[in-house]
């Protein structure tokens, strides 16, 4: 195994119709036209020396150490800024550029401290590279003059120091932080001798900075630096492997040490990234050998008991008796199991193999369940298929970008960062939101049109935007005769058409000022390719199904369906949640969004497992919960999920759990869900297994072992084992035969294998017969349905209400640094950018309630209390607060309600009533959690050393 090391050509190869030659060093070279000579170069293997440039950001043409001479030109051109351009004739190298080539580099080590032996960068050093290149031999101009070698470091930032006496003023790292990443943070200050890099006049920790690590990458010397490269030293060899955060997949090359990951590097052939990160992915891996990782099987009789540890198979064989006991006692369905979108496809795959064909019925259910449940219902019912139209890049083609209910720049940064360059270009914006999120007003980006609805007002919005379509002639008429269902667009019409839809009657309701909101449709339905972002503020409501079909309504009534640029995009929340999805895990369907019920798809099955499977759909996990706390429900297999913290109404959660007689957890960590388990089961980080993960964009990407399972065996072969001990065979080497599997069974994986996997990349799925590489876009020509469907969207206010008790409204989110439960990124450095969730509220509200920013106060709802600390905050409007929930100990869904979507019966995060008022003490749920914390985690000795 080898480091990978990029072809780095400089400067962006540039797509164009037009293609020009020219000949290098005697070499003739066709590039499309705008290529740089120095990327032309690049191309046939000509590494023209070069500090300032690097190909992920456009040429600056300050170092001049990229000179080349043109046949018939002047001077010394810098190859990074000259365009190719027909019939050049380009040298790279004589010795008169060799010579000014080794002038500037004396110039820049003259001012360089020589320690490149003990430096932490010695051999991943460019300048130390180009030095040794150009031949430079001497430095005339000794070390005793005005030099920047006293200059201090700046070790604030946990993941990464910037050392400036090692600084060339490059300015790689501000335009990276420009350009790449979008967030402005840096600066070169002062001119010539006197310029040096600055973030905003204070230390990293203290500026704009969003830790995302593209200066530190696009860094030529060891001036920005990994604390873990100066830690570990350099790293010997990388695997190509895929971020376990967020729906956004990116790829990264794990930089290894033996079996210790050095750093995490952006993978630049990465499909989703392009070579970008964020703080989570690049820098947030160290929780998977944090010390809080359970390595032991343990197993009890009864939750109040203290763990006991023991072997694997005395594990799997109490977890498989259990659920023998009680099916026979209670009988079929009276237990189940809940998959994971933080595991891998395969993964997820035997877990609803198991319990379809080892428990013999359909009581699965997965987390998305609590997120994009919705996104599937409503996607599948108005364009036929349950999942995202586009790929990431077709924003680049965007001219509209309505954002609604998502907060990309903390949720799915990297694809923010994206979008923020095309809105930076010239494209659009409509937010969305009750709160006034980033992207509203960010460097060079300020939204047209912010629209800060009232929560739980989503379809009135949305209505009121399509009414604004329907009445004012702007539908794309023709797209519609063509593709979609008449009768349904006629129904649809005349009802969306109705006065009760317009902004004006609307605006009561969304708080939303009616000509905003014709205003915003205009532009949606007129200002070009118009494409759909959403999240969780979408999903998250009683109707969150309605909303994603009003949303279909609207991109179809304008034509925005089917071409780049457009699309109705759910932003995925966890890695793998489309993918958890795709592999069958809800109680209705089987992989491929196949109904239980279709007797073909469950024949596939029967035949090959060899096993009969149940008609009947199963439990959804509120169902499962309520059974449990009727007595009907017994067992629980739940891997890689904490419902216990995610889950709303946490005392009604856990009063389920508490009633079961045996919940097996499989986690990475002692969970609060495992609080009420009578097995665990050491679960398997990303790091440590094969797989696949597939991304919002329908993507599949490999996972890549890099390290043994520190529990010893990947979460794939503790479901086989629990699978073969309760009577249902599994027999499989490797997680390709599981994709095997998959393919077989799952005509939109019908295509897949890790053999093309390998070959490709990554692969989008459909990718079958018809599309032997996988589908960038859905819907092209026609909807996955045939005719796309409009549905008739009622605005149904949510049951929960806000009132002199409870006048305020409660929503929630996460924010860049942490990730949802927080179980990763809590055990890591991120914990320093949010040691605690807070509680924002506008001024006013905080001033009529005497309540000063940093006060704990009281947060109740109707489901129970909590107390946290407030933050005074101006995102907020009047009348809703906010607040995130990452940390377990806050308790933030002990607040929440068990309202969820009509549909799908996803989760009303989105909208609790509540009231704040100041408190000096923690709530009794709080209390109480800190003594649970401790009775009911508690581990006995190992049975030898208490001997
Ligand atoms: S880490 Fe990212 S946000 Fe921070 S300065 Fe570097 S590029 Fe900018
Ligand atoms: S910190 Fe690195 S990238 Fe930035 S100017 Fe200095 S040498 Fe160049
Ligand atoms: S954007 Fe998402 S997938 Fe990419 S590095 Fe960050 S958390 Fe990982
Ligand atoms: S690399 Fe071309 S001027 Fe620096």
């Amino acid at each position: 195994m080898t480091l990978i090391r990029e072809l780095d050509t400089g400067t962006p190869i540039r797509v164009s119709d037009t293609i020009v030659t020219l000949t290098i060093d005697g070499q003739s070279v066709t590039v499309p036209r705008g290529t740089s000579v120095m990327a032309a170069a690049a191309t046939i293997g000509t590494q023209v020396p070069k500090l300032c440039a690097t190909d992920s950001l456009e040429p600056f043409g300050s170092c001049r150490l990229c000179i080349v001479q043109i046949e018939g030109r002047r001077g010394y051109p810098a190859s990074c800024t000259t365009p190719a351009e027909e019939g050049l004739v380009v040298h790279t190298q004589n010795a008169d550029i060799a010579k000014r080539r080794r002038g500037v580099m004396e110039l820049y080590i003259s001012d360089h401290p020589l320690n490149c032996l003990t430096c932490s960068a010695n051999g991943d050093c460019e300048l130390q590279d180009m030095a040794g290149k150009v031949g430079l031999r001497e430095v005339r101009y000794g070390y005793d003059g005005a030099n920047h070698l006293a200059a201090p470091t700046d070790e604030s930032n946990p993941y990464f120091t910037f050392e400036a006496s090692k600084c060339i003023a490059c300015s790689r790292c501000v335009r990276a932080c420009e350009d790449i990443q979008g967030t402005f943070a840096l600066t070169m200050e002062g001119r010539g001798f006197a310029s040096k890099i600055s973030a905003g006049g204070t230390d990293f920790m203290g500026s704009e900075c969003v830790s995302c690590g593209a200066c530190v990458q696009a860094c030529p010397t060891a001036t920005l630096n990994e604390k873990s490269v100066i830690a570990l030293g350099t790293p010997e060899y990388s695997v190509i492997t895929t971020c376990a955060y967020c729906g956004v997949g990116c790829s990264f090359k794990a930089e290894m040490k033996g079996e210790t990951v050095v750093r995490m590097v952006p993978y630049k052939d990465g499909k989703a990234n392009a070579g970008h990160s964020c703080v989570k992915g690049r820098f947030a891996f160290g929780y998977a050998t944090h010390r809080d990782r359970k390595t032991k099987p343990m197993i009890r009789a009864a939750i109040t008991d203290p763990w006991q540890e023991v072997s694997w198979e005395q594990a799997i064989a109490h977890a498989a008796s259990e659920f023998k006991r009680i099916q026979g006692q209670y009988g079929r369905d009276s237990v189940g199991g809940i998959t994971s979108s933080r595991c891998t496809n395969e993964e997820t795959f035997l877990v609803q193999k198991l319990i379809r064909g080892a428990f013999g019925n359909n009581n699965v259910d997965t987390c998305a369940r609590v997120c994009h449940s919705p996104t599937g219902y409503g996607l599948s019912a108005t364009l036929g298929t349950s999942a995202g139209t586009q790929d990431f890049a077709s924003v680049d083609h965007s001219d509209v970008i309505l954002v609604i209910g998502a907060n990309p720049t903390d949720g799915h940064p990297v694809f923010a960062s994206r979008m923020k360059r095309r809105l930076r270009a010239g494209a659009r914006l409509i937010v969305a939101d009750p709160r006034r999120i980033d992207l509203v007003r960010s460097p060079h980006i300020e939204a047209q049109h912010h629209l800060p609805l009232l929560p739980g007002t989503n379809v009135a919005l949305l209505n009121a935007m399509a009414h604004v379509v329907v009445t004012e002639g702007l539908i794309a008429e023709d797209y519609v005769r063509e593709r979609c269902d008449l009768q349904e667009f006629e129904s649809w019409a005349r009802f969306i058409a109705l006065e009760k839809n317009s902004p004006e009657a609307t605006e009561a309701l969304t708080g939303v000022p009616a000509a905003e909101v014709r205003a915003a449709a205009r532009l949606f339905a007129t200002g070009g390719n118009a494409a759909i972002y959403y999240g969780l503020g979408v999903t998250e409501h009683s109707q969150g199904t309605t909303t994603v079909m009003a949303m279909a309504n609207l991109a179809m009534a304008t034509g925005n369906i089917g071409k780049l640029g457009a699309g109705v995009n759910p932003l995925r929340g966890q890695n793998n949640v489309q993918g958890a999805c795709d592999m069958g895990s809800f109680p209705h369907e089987l992989t491929g969004y196949r109904h239980v019920s279709d007797d073909a798809a469950r024949e596939m099955f029967e035949s090959f497992w060899g096993v009969p499977i149940s008609a009947d759909p199963g439990l959804r996990i509120p169902n499962m919960l309520d059974d449990a706390v009727e007595g009907t429900f017994k067992a629980l297999y739940i891997q890689g999920e904490d419902i216990a913290q995610s889950d709303p109404d946490t005392q009604h959660v856990t009063a389920g759990l508490r009633a079961m007689e045996c919940i097996v957890v499989q986690d990475i960590f002692l969970n609060e869900t495992a609080k009420y388990a009578h097995v665990f089961l050491p679960g398997s980080s990303f790091l440590e297994k094969d797989g696949t993960f597939t991304n919002a964009e329908r993507r599949i990407n490999r996972v890549r072992k890099v390290m043994s399972p520190l529990g010893g065996l990947a979460d794939w072969e503790a479901t086989v084992a629990l699978s073969n001990a309760l009577g249902f065979p599994m027999s499989y080497s490797h997680p390709s035969e599981i994709m095997d599997e998959i393919a077989r069974l799952t005509p939109s994986f019908a295509g897949v294998s890790y053999a093309k996997l390998e070959a490709e990349g990554s692969l989008q799925w459909p990718c079958n017969e018809a599309a032997p590489l996988g589908t960038p876009m859905m819907h092209v020509d026609r909807f996955v349905r045939g005719k796309g469907r409009f549905m008739l969207t009622e605005f149904v206010p949510t049951e929960e209400r806000t009132g002199a008790l409870f006048p305020l409204i409660l929503t929630t989110g996460r924010i860049l640094s942490q990730y949802n439960v927080g179980a990763q990124t809590r055990r890591t450095e991120n914990s320093r950018w949010h040691e605690e969730d807070m509680l924002d509220i506008h001024p006013f509200d905080a001033e009529s309630r005497g309540v000063q920013d940093g006060d704990l106060v009281a947060l109740e709802s109707r489901s129970g209390d909590i107390a946290l600390r407030a933050r005074i905050s101006e995102r907020m409007q009047p009348g809703v607060v906010y607040t995130t929930f990452h940390h377990a100990k806050t308790g933030a869904n002990v607040i929440t309600t068990d309202f969820s979507d009509w549909a799908t019966n996803c989760p009303e995060y989105k909208v609790t009533a509540v009231q704040v008022r100041r408190t000096n003490r923690p709530s009794d749920w709080q209390a109480r959690f800190f003594d649970e914390d401790i009775s009911l985690t508690r581990i006995a000795a190992p049975l030898d050393a208490a001997e």
